[in-house]
């Protein structure tokens, strides 16, 4: 396949990965059907456990292809898959973490019989030890408080007090409210920052970061905000209409090709 660099595919995922050329992407970033009901215009969300499992294992085996030795795949889940999800990974690739996504769910009702769940787990794995990750890309500044705390005279100047921190497996950040000016019209659209933080983290500047769902394109969103590249697929055609918005309201006056206006973080 030929121009597929930037571009979204509205068709089945599965299908059209195998038309990408072999070892191509730096970075797999998918957000899959949790399968737990969700209607995103299509019955991609409703399958028998077996069927979602093996259907998992079909899209996971034809995007591996296209991954570089030095890359790696996030992988949005919940409890529910992320176990057995896990085992068939780890068979194919090396297992770095299990973040877990807060979504800073307000304690109000939830869950009677059981805890509230309000967090979703995202796999973190690699093809090879000498895999791609930028740890300064994504440090985390430290507040005034902790810079204040830290004012002793053995910190003063202290290099690691300017680079922030690493950040740590859980990254607390809120979902997106229908008020917050990031939404779009998509039910379950992932928050900028994880996807930058993810990008920045583990795809090089101007390398290929490959999104098996796009949803409402959020992959897309940040790859071109961090100067790299993406190429996506989407089943809904009302998605991959908003995912081509959101990518020209990225550069309202030129061509949504062209280098980016609006860095990221
Ligand atoms: C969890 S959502 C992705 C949300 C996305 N990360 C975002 O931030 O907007 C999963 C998406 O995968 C799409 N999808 C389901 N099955 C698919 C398939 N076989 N090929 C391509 N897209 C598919 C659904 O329509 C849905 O929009």
């Amino acid at each position: 396949m030929d121009n597929w660099r930037n571009r979204v595919f509205c068709e089945d995922a599965v299908k059209g990965i195998a038309r990408l050329p072999d070892g191509v992407a730096d970075l797999i970033i998918a957000d899959p059907p949790y399968n737990l009901g969700k209607d995103y215009g299509n019955d991609s969300d409703r399958m028998e456990s077996a069927a979602y499992l093996e259907w998992t294992a079909a899209w996971v085996d034809a995007a591996l292809k296209k991954l570089k030795p030095s890359g790696s795949l996030y992988i949005f889940l919940t409890w529910r898959y992320s176990p057995e999800v896990f085992v068939m990974l780890k068979q194919r690739m090396t297992m770095m973490n299990e973040i877990i996504w807060d979504r800073r769910v307000p304690s109000m009702g939830g869950s009677t019989r059981r805890y509230s769940s309000v967090h979703d787990t995202v796999g973190f794995f690699v093809n090879a030890r000498d895999y791609y990750f930028d740890i300064d890309a994504v440090r985390v500044p430290y507040d005034a408080e902790t810079k204040k705390a830290r004012s002793r005279s053995i910190f003063v100047g202290a290099k690691w007090l300017e680079m922030g921190y690493n950040p740590k497996d859980v990254w607390s950040v809120s979902r997106l409210h229908r008020e917050h000016r990031e939404r779009a019209d998509h039910p379950t659209q992932k928050p900028l920052e994880i996807i930058e933080r993810m990008v920045k983290a583990s795809c090089p500047p101007g390398g290929l970061v490959l999104d098996p769902f796009l949803g409402s394109g959020t992959t897309a969103v940040a790859a071109r905000r961090c100067n790299r590249d993406f190429v996506g697929f989407e089943l809904n055609p009302d998605y991959c209409k908003l995912i081509e918005q959101r990518l020209a309201a990225l550069q309202p006056e030129a061509d949504a090709a062209a280098t980016v206006s609006t860095p990221c973080p």
